[in-house]
């Protein structure tokens, strides 16, 4: 397995190989089996996979976010090892990325963008849209694969390359979870063994969002979740949405034939986890 710390030096190596295809998974390390199956589609669809390991500052707008995000680069190529010769690590430092400033592009993606995650995390999709672009312009992949615990992310992702046209298709990849329903984030790690079990309650009161569906009002489903997350003062709850799954915009009454989604973000012990579900 070959690893990368310059983008030059990856397309140099690529352009002495016969490559069909490129499948590029971007990722920020910290790598569980929810990554490791967006790999696995990644070597089954492409002759070639770019996976890339960068903790991208500009989409963190709290620095002790930044600063305690797991870093573990090590471990992450240990992960990847078994793959062998099927891929390729970039796993830059800042300068190769972000040779001059370390900011983000000026993207435009309306409402997208002001609702749920991005309400609460300022500039946090112009900084993913930044670096998700300069990866996808940089390596130029046949197709690139983003998991849909990061619904929203995934929302932008394909505004962003509808807007600027990029030659690319997004692979959708669905959320994988523990034994206990939890969503597998990077970020689980940093919960409490207390903690880790009382994350449970997150997919747990989605499950029950959809179960109220046929007898309860929209509005009587987000007063029961959050008298949920209320009573557990381990919780502090950031948002409950359910929106459009595709405008993402939140919606008041159930209509069947509109597609829709349920979101949550919640703070458990410092440790801030989102999930959603098809609703
Ligand atoms: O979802 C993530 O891990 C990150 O937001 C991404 C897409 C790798 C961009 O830094």
């Amino acid at each position: 397995m070959k690893v990368f710390k310059e983008q030059l030096a990856l397309n140099n190596y690529l352009e002495t190989q016969t490559v069909d295809s490129i499948g590029l998974v971007p990722t920020m390390g910290a790598l569980h089996f929810g990554h490791l199956t967006l790999v696995d589609k990644a070597v089954k669809e492409n002759s070639c996979v770019i996976v890339s390991i960068f903790v991208n500052p500009t989409q963190f707008d709290d620095a002790s976010d930044l600063n305690t995000y797991p870093k573990t680069l090590e471990e992450d190529l240990q992960k990847l090892t078994p793959y062998g010769d099927k891929i390729l690590v970039y796993a830059p430092d800042v300068k190769d990325v972000y040779p001059e400033t370390t900011s983000s592009n000026q993207y435009t993606f309306g409402l997208l963008e002001t609702t749920m995650e991005g309400a609460k995390r300022d500039g946090h999709f112009q900084g993913v849209a930044t670096i998700v672009h300069k990866l996808l312009s940089g390596f130029n992949p046949t197709r690139a694969y983003f998991g849909e615990k990061d619904y929203q992310q995934l929302c932008i992702i394909h505004q962003l390359v509808s807007q600027k046209k990029l030659p690319v298709t997004i692979v959708n990849c669905p959320i994988i979870r523990e034994k206990d329903g939890l969503a597998m984030s990077s970020r689980n790690t940093r919960l409490s063994e207390k903690e880790r079990a009382q994350a449970a309650l997150i997919y747990a009161t989605l499950n029950k969002s959809i179960a109220l569906k046929t007898s309860t009002s929209i509005e009587e489903i987000n007063h029961i979740v959050s008298a949920t997350f209320n009573q557990n003062p381990d919780f502090i709850l950031d948002y409950f949405c359910i929106a459009d799954a595709q405008s993402l915009q939140p919606i008041t009454t159930i209509n069947p034939s509109q597609p829709a989604r349920a979101f949550i973000a919640v703070k458990l012990g410092g440790v801030r986890l989102i999930d959603n579900v098809n609703f």
